[in-house]
């Protein structure tokens, strides 16, 4: 038995920042963004709105479509490094809005890779034959994290919910093989200081913008290129596939020249690339489900399509999915 996926969904918080929005607010320019990036404008979320709020609208549309009750629900996985507080998690507060009230669930720390070590995670319970219907949400409200005076980090990144309905099948399709990695090595180079408990908040804290995300884009850069080339072709060649076998690349969305190097190496087409980071920016744990969730509203995947999930992020986590497309709503 196998763990497929029935339905996909996404939430776009309806607010746009373009990138001449920002050059109004930091040093930076659309020319400077759009070629070195790729992003042209990312949604942030309106005042009052957080990750469990874009979360739960994710929920309900998968529920929805698959004409699933709440009380059927058993088991909600987050990705999100963003979440609405430090406790309760976020997939607590997901199942009180929807009023799944056989479920269980947690948060999943994974920075830019969060969504497929969730997907994973849910695949194998599925697998374990005990959980027949487990909902995985990649959500992460980045404007909350985002120093709007640092031109290094600020122009990056966008808000953003999507996920999947997880559910056996004796067929064909579900989930294939996965590669899951981690290289705490890498903390220094991307990372939010304080909130946790090494520095817990203080007026300190705060007078030293700790609380905001901090990169060193350039070293990120370099890993970045390597680990999603890398893994990428492994899980391809380890199942015996070549490029062309692929329908779809749904690499995570940091950096489109990330993205061209990954690809380039898979020997893929453009054509095959899921690219959408021109809309979103960088969403973290959304960047995943959320092109997942728009190839397959705008027809680009069939029944028994080969797919390749591909990520990077702080930790360092990276890692690789392979999948074969069900009758996914
Ligand atoms: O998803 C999580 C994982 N994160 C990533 O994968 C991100 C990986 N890193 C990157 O995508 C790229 O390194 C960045 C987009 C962050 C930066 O691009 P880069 O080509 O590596 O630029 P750089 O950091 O080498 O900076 C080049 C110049 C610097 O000026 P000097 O020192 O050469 O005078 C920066 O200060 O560009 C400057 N710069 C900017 N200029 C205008 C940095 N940010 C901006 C900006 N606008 N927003």
């Amino acid at each position: 038995m196998r763990a497929t996926i029935t339905a996909t969904a996404r939430y776009i918080p309806e607010r746009v920042m373009t990138n001449f929005d920002l050059e109004k607010i930091v040093d930076t320019s659309d020319e400077w963004i759009r070629s070195r990036t790729g992003i042209e404008t990312r949604h942030l979320v309106k005042d009052g709105e957080a990750t469990s709020a874009m979360g739960t609208h994710v929920a309900r549309e998968l529920l929805e479509k698959t004409a699933t009750s709440p009380e059927e629900v058993d088991a909600i996985i987050v990705a999100t490094v963003t979440p609405d507080m430090m406790f309760p998690s976020t997939a607590a507060l997901i199942q009180n809005a929807i009023g799944a009230s056989k479920a269980w669930g947690f948060d999943l720390s994974g920075a830019c890779s969060g969504f497929l070590y969730a997907l994973d995670t849910g695949a194998r319970l599925v697998e374990s034959g005990k959980y027949q219907k487990v909902l995985v949400i990649g959500a992460d409200t980045m404007s909350s994290i985002l120093d709007f005076t640092d031109r290094n980090t600020c122009v990056l990144f966008g808000d953003g919910a999507g996920g999947v309905l997880l559910e056996p099948t004796e067929g064909d399709s579900g989930i294939l093989d996965s590669i899951l990695r981690i290289d705490g090595s890498g903390a220094p180079y991307l990372n939010m200081p304080a909130g946790g408990s090494l520095h817990p908040a203080s007026h300190e804290t705060v007078e030293k913008r700790m609380h905001y995300i901090r990169q060193d884009g350039k070293a990120v850069f370099k890993f970045a290129v390597k680990g999603m080339a890398d893994i990428s072709a492994e899980i391809l060649e380890r199942n015996g596939f070549q490029g062309s076998d692929l329908k779809l690349y749904i690499p995570h969305q940091a950096n489109k020249r990330i993205i061209d190097a990954a690809a380039k190496r898979c020997g893929l087409h453009p054509d095959q690339v899921l690219i959408n980071i021109n809309k979103y920016g960088n969403t973290t744990a959304g960047t995943i489900p959320i092109g997942m969730s728009e190839a397959s509203d705008e027809g680009r995947l069939e029944p028994g399509d080969l797919v390749l999930l591909a990520a990077f992020g702080a930790g360092f986590t990276w890692g690789s999915l392979l999948l074969r497309w069900d009758h996914a709503k």
